[in-house]
């Protein structure tokens, strides 16, 4: 399974690419504007720096809502460097800008997935990603990762080459579980990347091993 950060921060975008599993990079406007970046020329820089950092896919959001502006919008961005992948909502204008992406063979991510049936009409339009949307279905009592599951099964059965990429994860828990449902990509904070790592029993292991050395060896 492929490991994103979701975060448009760089300093967090490194750390994760300095452990040397980062697969790539998901943002979107919400995350662009947390890092309180401004403007059309500003939000490209910060794409190209992202891309500099990590060796990866980089979904990079349309802001328009309607066909000719992400057409326009899309190009531009995927001119930008050859990592960029053009992230799409799914809405009508969404699926028709995603047919005419793949036409161009510029990748897409179709995003703000919440059922099967959203995923297989990217996956008919030729979206290269579709991220369902774990933590906001489970944050309306919805289940996320059922989402996720159901989507992987339904591409492997018809043989769609579209990846799942599980988005909206908010825990290592929620990692663990895409891994369980077969997802191809987690896209996750850094904090949550972070957790796999834990484990008291490496902790108390790698103190006796230590602890034993330091007795013979001083
Ligand atoms: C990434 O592609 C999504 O935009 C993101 O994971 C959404 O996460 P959130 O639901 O925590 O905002």
């Amino acid at each position: 399974m492929k490991f994103f950060i979701d975060t448009a921060n760089l300093s967090q975008i490194r750390e994760a690419n300095e452990l040397g599993v980062l697969d790539g990079v998901t943002t979107n406007p919400s995350l662009m504007a947390k890092e309180g970046i401004q403007g059309v020329e500003n939000c490209k820089k910060h794409y190209v720096e992202i891309c500099n950092i990590v060796d990866g896919d980089v979904s990079a959001e349309v802001i328009a809502t309607d066909f000719a502006g992400m057409i326009k919008e899309g190009e531009e961005l995927a001119a930008l460097h050859p990592n960029i992948v053009v992230k799409v909502p799914c809405i009508a204008d969404g699926i028709k800008a995603i047919k005419y992406f793949t036409g161009k063979g510029i990748r897409t991510n179709c995003t703000l997935i919440f059922s099967p049936g959203q995923a297989l009409l990217a996956a008919k339009a030729g979206a290269t990603y579709v991220s369902p949307f774990v933590g906001r279905l489970d944050d309306i009592s919805s289940d996320g990762i059922e989402l996720v599951s159901k989507i992987v099964d339904m591409f492997t059965y018809y043989g769609y080459p579209t990846q799942v990429l599980a988005a909206s994860i908010r825990s290592t828990q929620h990692i663990i579980q895409c891994i369980e449902a077969g997802a191809d990509v987690a896209t996750c904070p850094l904090a949550a990347i972070k957790g796999l790592l834990n484990h008291p029993l490496t902790d108390i292991g790698l103190a006796k091993f230590l602890e034993d050395y330091k007795k013979v060896n001083g």
